[in-house]
């Protein structure tokens, strides 16, 4: 039987139009769901809209437009940059539909049960952009003497009657958990702030509010609204099929990895994990948290207008290059700086130059000298042995870093093995064998052949439309293009299409 494989992109916020930020975290997690796949998984890949709190509110009040139809739309425009990303999910949650608001109420129900909640009083600092409440010791100073949360958001000084999660009586069954799961949290930075947050003491959270209106109310207690992360985090469990355990997608849980980005990995390591032990649930066993994207050297913002558009990126290089670079870049885990020169070089010199040219080089010389079919091998020489071994041994390479989230280790690997054998074919020169010994001629090509077989197969899960372009154009069928049909050789003398670019260059003066 397939294992199971569950993974997620976080929820997204609908108070502002889609931007590179949230494109880089729906391309990670779409490069690991499609690799999954390919590699023989049962997947199930969760994205979708967080559309409660007074985030959303404000934003819905600020264009004039009802909550509930403000976020349709933006909820709308979030689904048009996956599908235009290419996003494979599975589902597609909103936090405002019907299934989530029972599965919040009946994980309230449960909590109040187990005695996790009690009614008191919330009186300190919040901060609405990032919707958390802060302690008075995290909060910084800023120039012009006003307090502000760590992230820069604006706090106020909110007084509420409020419900509270008895998050301080978890602190010693969180330790023991990250002690006995020491692949829980990574990177091991975030790893290390997460434990020493937590060693330094917890208290209880706050878990609804009383002064807005756009949230799930709190059964039994109308006058209060669910904190907002409590509603966004249990959409993990929500599309799952919570609270019924006979849903057909109830396997999948717990979830076998969270992606999300370094300023939420609190509300997913301590939280949610939390908030799980307290209904009895299994956690889940991983959180990845990737870095920030500045651009061009600065933070990306509204007001100073640098705000990355991917669709337009998508529109201007293609969806393939912009994937590409989004994981190519930066060490996933790392922060990282986009700059359209940065995009460019990459896209010339690794995919136009490197891949792009040695599957042009090979297939048409195969056009030219094998009348377009595919040759047959004679006996490996060293160096033949040598170029199929390391392209032999991406897969299980890629299994294991992409196992560690390390997606640039994994191009790294790939790109190795081309660079390799664009050595290869400098070397032994098969233009020129064409007019020694054809045999010859006809092994070399078929080594490339079978080279960029494996490496197109491997970069699918980055790249896919180039790389089912490529496998067309190396004879593959469309049947057989997951990870275990590498095991079976292509037939000898199938006939190939007509050889044509994959990549283009694009002009480095135009940017
Ligand atoms: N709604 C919450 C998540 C709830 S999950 C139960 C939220 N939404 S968000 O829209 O603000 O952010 C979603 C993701 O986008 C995060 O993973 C975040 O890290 C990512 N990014 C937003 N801006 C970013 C950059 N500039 N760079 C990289 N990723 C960033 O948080």
């Amino acid at each position: 039987m397939k294992s199971r494989y569950y993974l997620t992109t976080p929820i997204y916020y609908v108070n502002g139009a889609p931007h590179i930020g949230h494109a880089y975290t729906s391309v990670a997690a779409d490069v690991l769901a499609r690799w999954k796949r390919l590699d023989g998984h049962d997947v199930f890949f969760l994205t979708g809209t967080d559309e409660h709190g007074q985030k959303v509110e404000k934003a819905a009040e600020a264009a004039g437009v009802p909550p509930q139809e403000f976020t349709d739309q933006v909820s709308a425009d979030f689904r048009d940059m996956a599908d235009r990303l290419g996003i494979t999910y599975d589902d597609f949650i909103r936090t405002t539909e019907l299934r989530h608001k029972l599965a919040c109420a009946e994980l309230w129900r449960r909590l109040e049960a187990a005695g996790h909640i009690y009614l008191g009083g919330y009186e300190g600092w919040y901060a609405v952009r990032d919707e958390a409440f802060y302690d008075e010791d995290e909060l910084v100073t800023r120039p012009d003497g006003s307090r502000a949360a760590p992230s820069g958001a604006p706090v106020e000084w909110v007084r509420e009657p409020s419900y509270f999660f008895r998050l301080a009586s978890f602190q010693e069954a969180l330790l023991a958990h990250y002690d006995d799961n020491p692949d829980f949290i990574a990177p091991m930075a975030r790893r290390n702030e997460v434990l020493s947050f937590v060693r330094g003491g917890l208290r209880d959270l706050s878990i609804s509010r009383t002064s807005f209106r756009w949230g799930i109310p709190v059964p039994g207690d109308p006058d209060h609204v669910m904190y907002v992360w409590l509603d966004a985090l249990a959409n993990y469990i929500t599309a799952a099929g919570f609270p019924d355990d006979s849903a057909p997608r109830w396997p999948f849980w717990p979830a076998d990895l969270h992606v999300v980005g370094k300023e939420i990995v609190r509300f997913h390591a301590v939280y949610w994990p939390a908030l799980l032990m307290a209904a009895g649930l299994p956690l889940p066993k991983r959180v990845y948290s990737h870095g920030w994207w500045t651009v061009e050297g600065e933070k990306m913002s509204k007001s100073v207008g640098n705000v990355i558009d991917p669709r337009a990126l998508v529109g201007e290089f293609g969806l393939d290059p912009v994937r590409f670079f989004l994981l190519r870049e930066v060490p996933f885990g790392n922060d990282g700086d986009y700059s359209r020169r940065a995009l460019i070089s990459r896209l010339n010199v690794e995919l136009a130059n490197d891949l792009g040219n040695l599957a042009q080089r090979s297939l048409s010389l195969v056009a030219k000298n094998c009348a377009g079919r595919l040759p047959s091998c004679g006996t490996d020489t060293p160096d033949d042995t040598i170029l199929r071994d390391a392209a032999d041994a991406l897969p299980e390479a890629l299994r294991q870093l992409l196992d560690r989230q390390a997606f640039g280790d994994a191009l790294e690997e790939v790109w190795r093995v081309i660079r390799a054998g664009n050595g290869y074919i400098d070397r032994q020169a098969p233009w020129a064998l064409r007019k020694t010994d054809i045999p010859r001629m006809n092994s070399v090509l078929r080594v490339l052949v079978d080279v960029l077989r494996v490496v197109a197969t491997v970069l699918q899960p980055f790249m896919p439309e180039s790389m089912s372009r490529m496998l067309d154009q190396l004879g593959v069928p469309a049947s057989d293009r997951d990870l275990a049909a590498l095991a079976t050789p292509l037939a000898d003398e199938a006939l190939l299409p007509a050889p044509a670019g994959v990549f283009p260059r694009f002009d480095m003066e135009a940017a």
